[in-house]
């Protein structure tokens, strides 16, 4: 699958911040939920003064830079992520946080770190991308304290909908998003060989799309074909048309974080007796 491909995801969906971006402004511009996601993420963490904090597949810091004024003085952050272009932008933009944070390239299938390094893993959006998950949780247990915590954030299985059933128009090919690999529903299963009083904090929401422009950049941000010509015209009337009719476009969205803490031994694999 093309979106747990280590090669594509480092030189093409994730060489650097663009896609992601363009995926995140159709939500800035347009959510209408209270609370906004990285903020939402970041309130999850609940951790103490002193903490150290690694957060796998950190993308371009997204986390950190929206809540910047929010880190306590004593939090030590480690960033990781598969692709140097995205470490490069995260860096870039959290220079400013000196030693309070460093970073560095790792794969989550075997993070460079010693057993029991870290208070609290962060794995925002990223777990659906890595074909073997087992492996990356056994990874994450290994580098958290005893009863440390791990936080799973991924989508809910109606996340986006409307926007998934308009893609099949234009692009019939494209396969369910990748988030049902890992979701709100599934997560849970997955994590429990490794971790234990797990909860889920969900964010409901939904977008009010007024300008089909930014819907065009998200599609064209997934991998597949280009949108242009007549899929891009089929794109900007079906978006227009609910606009004129509902005075916006209406998109539900789901999200949501997995919280659950480090087992002391590692129980069963999911699927085995
Ligand atoms: C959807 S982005 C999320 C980025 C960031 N966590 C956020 O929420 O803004 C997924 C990120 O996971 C990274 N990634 C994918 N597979 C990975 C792996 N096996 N190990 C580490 N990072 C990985 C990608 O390079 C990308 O930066």
């Amino acid at each position: 699958m093309q979106l747990q491909d280590r090669a594509y995801l480092c030189q093409g969906q994730y060489r650097d911040g663009s896609n992601l971006a363009a995926r995140q402004r159709l939500h800035r511009e347009y959510a209408q939920t209270g609370v906004p996601w990285q903020r939402f993420v970041f309130r999850q963490l609940r951790l103490p003064e002193r903490s150290r904090i690694l957060e796998v597949g950190c993308g371009p810091g997204w986390l950190w830079r929206e809540n910047r004024e929010l880190i306590p003085r004593g939090w030590r952050m480690t960033l990781t992520d598969l692709s140097p272009g995205m470490l490069e932008e995260a860096a870039r933009e959290l220079l400013a946080l000196g030693p309070q944070v460093t970073f560095q390239a790792a794969d989550a299938v075997a993070l460079p770190f010693n057993p029991g390094s870290f208070d609290a893993v962060v794995a925002n959006h990223m777990l659906y991308h890595v074909p073997d998950r087992s492996a990356a949780l056994a990874e994450f247990r290994r580098v958290l304290v005893p009863g440390g915590l791990l936080l799973a954030a991924t989508n809910g299985p109606g996340h986006l909908s409307q926007l998934r059933e308009l893609e099949q128009l234009v692009r019939p090919t494209a396969t369910a998003a990748i988030s049902s690999e890992f979701d709100l529903v599934n997560g849970p299963v997955q994590l429990r060989p490794w971790f234990a009083h797990m909860s889920v904090v969900r964010q409901h929401g939904w977008l009010a799309v007024t300008e089909a422009g930014p819907v065009l950049d998200y599609l064209r941000s997934m991998p597949g074909r280009r949108l242009a010509g007549p899929e891009a015209d089929l794109v900007r009337r079906y978006v227009d048309a609910a606009i004129n009719r509902d005075g916006r476009w209406r998109v539900e969205s789901e999200a949501g974080v997995i919280r659950g803490r480090r087992r002391e031994r590692v129980g069963r694999l999911p699927g085995f007796a």
